[in-house]
């Protein structure tokens, strides 16, 4: 929801930009520091969500850790004052540059995707006399019931190692004197709303935990990975994330001893409220079949649409604002975008007000996955960004 005059401030900037509101950050982080520390757990940043410097400088002030997925990430998360025993370093096809780098900075911890990454980091390691801090990421084979395209938990994903593989790594931590076992990750899928998956996942974890006790190795570590969802067609605040269950589900079927602690790696649920891809319509295209409103905004600015068919609430902010109350009537149009590409379309047969040249609209929930998924495609403007307060 957007009042008149933050519509005005967004008739006198240029378009497209991403709004993000501060408050919804700060609001959103607020509940997820509640509702985690209720039960002591620790949530690190999934920064390739959103690595915008005045969101992520936001979610470091609450004293959140970073996970992070390149070496830039790592450097990123570090300049940004992340406490590097906060740091966690995960992906399937890290390179040795990358590893170096996150070496040389001192991280907590490197979530190992295969028995040669492991065999890699020790050897990197051992080059620098140094001992790195290791989870291994299991595929726990849990169905996250997501869209297939941002489901990771499976045996048939190229993530973490299966469960077969166990001895293998087993065998190769015991012979690998620059590594320093810490525990164990997983990570099932991203945008799941259903608790009863976590509570799978839970059953799953603790059946590794007894797995890698019985051969010997101590778990200091539980990481459960993120993909706690939002809802997308609720984009105001009652779509914020549902912290609150999520983390009882954990504290409920997770078995967590003594002296070990559980860690989240949370993104979408953070970001996704606090941002808005606003853009103006350029034309209106009345076709025999079809309306058409084109955007200047299109699949070069927030591609989740047309990658994954993602849902977006889109509205049309000039009629909001009472500007033209005299077009009452809802007609469908396909919005899309200037990119030279059929599948640049944000959503087909929206309903909106009548529509016209110069209309702000707004399309929600898109802090997460959104600004940092921009693209120059067709030689195109950076997108801008653009902050409440
Ligand atoms: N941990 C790992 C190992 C991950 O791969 C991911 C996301 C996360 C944590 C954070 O997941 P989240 O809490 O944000 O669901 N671009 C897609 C989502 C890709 C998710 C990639 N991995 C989208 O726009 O829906």
């Amino acid at each position: 929801m957007f009042n008149n005059n933050t519509i005005q401030r967004f008739n006198e900037t240029e378009t497209p930009f991403y709004y993000y509101d501060m408050d919804v950050l700060r609001n959103t982080l607020d509940a997820c520091r509640d509702a985690s520390s209720k039960y002591g757990f620790h949530v690190h940043y999934a920064m390739k969500a959103n690595f915008n410097p005045q969101v992520v400088k936001t979610i470091q002030s609450y004293g959140f850790g970073a996970d992070c997925v390149s070496g830039n990430e790592v450097k990123a998360a570090i300049a940004h004052g992340f406490d590097k025993c906060k740091v966690v370093f995960a992906g399937v096809g890290k390179s040795d540059k990358e590893i170096n780098l996150a070496l040389d900075a001192n991280i907590f911890c490197f979530n190992v995707e295969s028995v040669q990454e492991l065999e890699i980091i020790n050897d990197l390691a051992a080059a620098k006399g140094k001992t790195a801090g290791i989870a291994i990421r299991i595929n726990p084979n849990v169905d996250a019931h997501t869209h297939h395209f941002i489901t990771t938990g499976l045996d048939e994903n190229k993530f973490g190692i299966n469960t077969w593989q166990l001895n293998d790594v087993a065998e190769t931590l015991r012979k690998c004197a620059n590594l320093k076992f810490l525990g164990i990750h997983f990570h099932i899928g991203s945008q799941i709303t259903d608790m009863e998956v976590y509570r799978s996942l839970c059953i799953r974890i603790n059946e590794m935990q007894d797995w890698f006790e019985d051969h010997g190795f101590a778990i200091k570590i539980l990481n459960t990975g993120g993909g706690l969802g939002v809802d997308y067609y609720n984009p105001d605040t009652n779509g914020i994330a549902n912290f609150e269950s999520y983390f009882e589900v954990f504290s409920k079927f997770l078995r967590v001893k003594p002296g070990q602690e559980v860690h989240f790696e949370l993104g979408r649920a953070m970001v996704a409220q606090s941002a808005s891809l606003i853009a103006r319509v350029l034309y209106v295209k009345n076709g025999q079949k079809k309306n058409f409103l084109i955007l200047d905004a299109g699949m070069t600015e927030l591609m989740r649409p047309m990658l994954y068919q993602a849902y977006h609430s889109i509205e049309n902010l000039t009629k909001g604002s009472g500007i033209r109350d005299q077009d009452k009537s809802e007609i469908k149009y396909d919005v899309v975008g200037p990119i030279c590409e059929s599948t640049d379309c944000f959503r087909k047969d929206v309903e909106l007000p009548q529509s016209h040249r110069g209309d702000l609209i707004a399309i929600r929930t898109a802090g997460a996955y959104g600004e940092v998924m921009a693209s120059n495609y067709n030689l195109r403007d950076q997108v801008l960004s653009v902050y409440s307060g």
